[in-house]
């Protein structure tokens, strides 16, 4: 995620016009600034943009998943396999209430979980899987849902970098059993801070209703509380602004789509870099960043030394992912200590995440290639000699 840097070619951007700055400035003309229309509107579009029954809006992703985790039940002595090359919320969530992630690894093809790898980690304590769309690419569904249901284990889906994106015509977000969304500003549509969870239990629906606003459920009165909750809701400005970006995600995606095109193009040449792929069997993408390889010819440590050269020419860039289990915040733990994941080691040295937003312009986007060519070049050479 990025910091609060400001270069000449900034990592990401959100694309904020002037319906969504008079659909907040109307909330903030008004005398409800929370738990209002806005935010059973933003809901019900959620809800209805992926056919499903119940959507949720809360404070951020983490929220999400965090009550996602809490309303399934699973606590002290169980596990949650989680993928290592991903967002590092994804395992604290599971920490928060005293369980265990259990790192796998990833297919080099789509960056995102390997069945296999999935499938080796189930034990008699697994109870969930958190399968997580990264970068936009849709997971594998059909072998990792076909795996959660023989082995009886919950889905929890992250679409936070996925919202669009379809996996056999079908949304992302509308497999799990809970599904989860994030709004910060570096993702397709952003609230500011934000996030949203769907599901089709109607009972885990009330539970996480409840649970975002401090244990309290419709029926009792605003000091009744009915179970240990918390504050996670979202105010009535985030979700209006959310609601306008929602209805214009469909152009933002194929905006963001032909950006991807453009780099790939100006990319093609260079037989240093591997590009992601434009299209994958079966999936749509939604681009959330765009992420290069370099090529294993190069030694490592490149990735880091070429990231310094952008960011001192204005132009940020980032090593998405840094792998969770290799964190310091995860080095006491058993299970993040004893992970065995080659493939997430060796990609995540070499990864580079351009400037990414649908407003990137050409010129940009020529500077970020040649800057990142010439840095290539003068870094190879340095290397030889
Ligand atoms: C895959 C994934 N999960 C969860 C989150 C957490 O979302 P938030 O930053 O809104 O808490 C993010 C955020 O970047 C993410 O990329």
């Amino acid at each position: 995620m990025e910091g609060a840097l400001t270069l000449r070619i900034p990592l990401s951007s959100p694309d904020i016009t002037d319906a969504e700055i008079d659909a907040v400035t109307a909330v903030l003309r008004t005398n409800t600034l929370s738990l209002g229309p806005k935010l059973e509107a933003f809901e019900s579009a959620l809800a209805s943009f992926h056919q499903m029954p119940h959507a949720i809006a809360v404070s951020s992703g983490t929220a999400a998943l965090h009550l996602a985790i809490h309303a399934l039940g699973i606590g002290p002595g169980d596990e949650v396999i989680v993928p290592s090359f991903t967002f590092i919320a994804v395992a604290n969530a599971v920490r928060y209430e005293s369980a265990t992630p259990v790192f796998v690894d990833i297919d080099p093809a789509t960056l995102n979980m390997d069945p296999a790898s999935v499938e080796a980690a189930i034990s008699s304590r697994t109870r969930a899987i958190i399968i997580v769309h990264n970068f936009g690419v849709p997971a594998e569904m059909e072998a990792l849902m076909a795996l959660a249901r023989r082995h009886h284990l919950f889905v929890i889906e992250d679409a936070c970098e996925a919202i669009g994106a379809t996996y056999k015509n079908q949304h992302v977000g509308s497999f799990g059993d809970i599904s989860v969304f994030a709004f910060y500003p570096n993702k397709q549509i952003t609230t500011g801070e934000g996030g949203a969870i769907l599901t089709r239990d109607s009972q885990l629906a009330d539970r996480m209703r409840a649970l975002r606003n401090q244990g309290r459920y419709p029926s009792g009165d605003w000091l009744q509380h009915a179970e240990l909750g918390y504050n996670y809701r979202l105010s009535e400005m985030a979700c209006a602004l959310g609601i306008v970006q929602l209805s214009r995600l469909d152009q933002i995606l194929v905006e963001r789509q032909s950006v991807a095109e453009r780099y790939d193009k100006l990319l093609v040449l260079n037989p240093l870099i591997e590009r992601p792929p434009l299209q994958i069997k079966h999936r749509t993408i939604s681009w959330f960043v765009y992420v290069l390889r370099l090529s294993s010819s190069l030694p490592i440590g490149t990735r880091d030394i070429l990231l310094d050269i952008m960011i001192k020419q204005g132009i940020a860039c980032a090593r998405y992912f840094a792998p969770i289990h290799l964190q310091p915040a995860y080095q006491s733990l058993h299970q993040a200590q004893h992970a065995i994941l080659p493939v997430t080691e060796s990609i995540s040295q070499r990864t580079l995440a351009l400037p990414f937003f649908n407003r990137l312009s050409e010129d940009d986007a020529e500077s970020v290639v040649s800057s990142l060519t010439s840095a290539i070049a003068e870094v190879s050479a340095g290397q030889k000699e």
